[in-house]
């Protein structure tokens, strides 16, 4: 695991972006790109969509797949992880709407609609690189604590305090739903690359239970010790909880340049 510590949220996106850009150039046009939700990424997707605008990276013939959305919740709601895509990433990051994947959570068949899902990813050869948040109780996705950590796309009950965590995007709490579909922790896993991003003192706990902490069910995110490729890029706050900070920023500092990327 590559943990590199920035100054502030902002440098986390533009440092984030530099390497899910670099993926994106390594593979070719027809990368295909993990997207996730929530404020945290927000960031990197806006320094990605300046790339874009720039001409220097084009991501037309991307695809991409939605780490998860909420169960039974309108597709047209603003809120709708269907919604919030199209939004965040694929109107400003020039992606066709037609390769842009979300699981249904409307559908009438959802383990069914979970396999195809799980079929729509390998078919396209699967995820070259995976963005990530982490949630306060260390979910990713939407991979609650006590998920199997070989999990594969399935509905999640939402955990007591994610719904509260999002409870700022709805008028009212009870109207969070209550269920979603998440890829699994061994979807995640098969990504090429993982970029974890966490901003903030509410992520120290998290940060720490992912980076440091054993790995377990209670802490999801902690399955990403086991992945070949992940980089997780925090801002000084997110970090504050991390035994081996000085470790980190020591061996980031000290990066061959063949190995740089930013
Ligand atoms: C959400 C999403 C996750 C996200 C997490 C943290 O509910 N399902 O993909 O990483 O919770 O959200 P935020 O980045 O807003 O703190």
């Amino acid at each position: 695991m590559e943990v590199v510590i920035c100054p502030d949220a902002e440098a986390v996106g533009a440092l984030a972006a530099s390497k899910v850009a670099r993926v994106c150039r390594d593979v070719g046009p027809e990368v295909v790109i993990g997207v996730a939700t929530g404020s945290s990424p927000l960031a990197l997707y806006d320094h990605l969509a300046r790339l874009v605008r720039e001409g220097s990276l084009d991501l037309s013939r991307a695809t991409a797949f939605a780490l998860d959305e909420y169960v039974g919740l309108p597709v047209e709601h603003p809120e709708s992880y269907a919604s919030v895509i199209d939004r965040t990433v694929t109107q400003p990051l020039g992606l066709d709407p037609a390769r842009v994947h979300l699981p249904d959570g409307n559908a009438s068949d959802v383990p069914t609609a979970c396999r195809a899902y799980e079929q729509a990813i390998a078919a396209v050869g699967g995820v070259d690189v995976q963005i990530l948040g982490v949630g306060a109780n260390g979910h990713i996705g939407f991979n609650e604590p006590g998920s199997s950590l070989s999990s594969r796309t399935r509905i999640k009950t939402l955990a007591t305090s994610t719904r509260a965590d999002n409870a700022r995007f709805f008028e009212r709490l009870d109207q969070v739903p209550t269920h979603c579909i998440t890829q699994g922790l061994g979807t995640i896993m098969d990504a090429r690359e993982v970029v974890l991003v966490a901003q903030g003192q509410h992520k120290v706990d998290a940060v720490a239970g992912v980076v440091e902490g054993p790995v377990t069910a209670r802490c999801p995110g902690s399955v990403l010790q086991f992945h070949q490729h992940a980089t997780v890029v925090l801002d000084e706050h997110a970090s504050a909880g991390l035994a081996g900070a000085q470790e980190y920023r020591n061996a980031w500092d000290h990066k061959p340049d063949w190995q740089r990327w930013r």
